[in-house]
């Protein structure tokens, strides 16, 4: 054992910069992390929700894990969702991590988390992508339902891991958001057409990539028939679509004991059917060949989120900032470390 690590805090800027332009690794890592994690050599129990009577639209939830392979790592993601943030002009996610030794379980870091989240989430949304279509033919039309941050990271990861659109598609209920969004894909740079849409229907029909980034508590969309052209459905926000049009399509999730749980649209269809029959595996199972998936129905990727995925990209970070000699370390953090005084 090498003694007490120092512990470091790392603030969004370094986070920013140590991330800025690494979509592809990061991308990779991703797939790499759900394989260890699919193999066995991880631990990721539920995620613990708390919720608060008198503010019942937040939450914090407590993601603790343990990833092996080359990273070795444990820690916890502790994540605030507060939607009416946004209406006051700030995210409505916050977030730190916290990574611990492996040998001492002592925490050597602490660092701003709300970037990393949304760029693991946005690196499986493009791993998902990638996978999922190899089956189908290259997508044409993108639509994004809910355009709020994780849309935004979503894009910019599919359009850094090599996707290009003839259309992008935009809905979303706030009008603000939708303006907001489009902007954003302008000075991107995004070479597709831009279309606003004005209903759920016409941007689903009209996307052969769906991506759900929405925070909707319960289902919102019903109708089938809106995904007859079988779509690929990065539901990213889990709980949009009903059990109707889960049961309707090809279900893919990334660990089916997380996402199933906390009301997602898959645990709905589970308690409406009293059966999981309607899975046909996780992003794994299809990474390592031992599913396909068929291309004429609907393909719906539900990614709960894992804590080994911001495990993962929490030491990248900070194994970046230690190479270039940019930790900040807090001295005297562990201080009284004498048995007897
Ligand atoms: N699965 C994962 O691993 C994972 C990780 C991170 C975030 N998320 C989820 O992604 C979602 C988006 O997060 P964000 O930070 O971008 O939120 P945000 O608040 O920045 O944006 C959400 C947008 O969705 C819009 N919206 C809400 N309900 C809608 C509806 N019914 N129809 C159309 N638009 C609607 C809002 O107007 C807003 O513009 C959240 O639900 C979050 O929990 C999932």
């Amino acid at each position: 054992m090498g003694g007490v690590p120092p512990f470091a805090v790392i603030s969004g800027g370094q986070v920013q910069r140590a991330l800025a332009g690494q979509e592809k690794r990061i991308t990779e890592l991703v797939e790499t992390t759900y394989r260890v994690h699919g193999s066995g050599d991880s631990v990721n129990p539920p995620s613990y929700f708390l919720r608060f009577p008198d503010r019942p639209t937040s939450r914090i939830i407590a993601l603790p894990a343990s990833i092996g392979g080359q990273v070795r790592v444990d820690g916890l993601k502790w994540i605030s969702s507060f939607p009416e943030n946004v209406a006051a002009g700030i995210p409505r996610a916050s977030a730190v991590l916290i990574l611990n030794d492996h040998d001492t379980g002592y925490p050597f870091a602490c660092l701003e988390s709300s970037i990393i989240s949304a760029t693991r989430t946005a690196a499986s949304a493009a791993l998902a992508a990638d996978w999922l279509t190899r089956g189908r033919g290259r997508p044409a039309r993108v639509g994004f339902f809910g355009v709020g941050l994780i849309a935004r990271y979503i894009h910019t990861f599919l359009a850094s891991t090599g996707w290009s659109f003839d259309e992008v598609g935009v809905f979303d209920l706030s009008a603000e958001s939708a303006a907001g969004f489009s902007g954003y894909l302008g000075r991107s740079g995004t070479e597709g057409r831009i279309t606003v849409h004005d209903s759920a229907e016409s941007l689903i029909r009209s996307s052969d990539v769906v991506v759900f980034a929405t925070v909707a508590g319960e289902p919102h969309v019903h109708e089938l028939s809106w995904f007859e052209h079988n779509p690929l459905v990065l539901h990213v926000s889990l709980r949009d679509l009903s059990p109707e049009i889960v049961l309707g399509s090809t279900n893919i999730v990334d660990d089916v004991e997380h996402c199933l749980k906390a009301n997602t649209s898959p645990h709905l269809a589970e308690q409406l059917t009293g059966n999981r029959d309607f899975l046909a595996g996780t992003l794994d199972d299809v990474m390592s060949g031992r599913i396909t998936v068929p291309a004429d129905r609907p393909l719906v990727f539900s990614p709960f989120g894992l804590g080994v995925l911001d495990l993962a990209v929490g030491k990248f970070v900070y194994d970046e900032i230690q190479r270039v000699g940019e930790l900040r370390v807090v001295d005297d953090f562990f201080h009284d470390l004498r048995r007897y005084g």
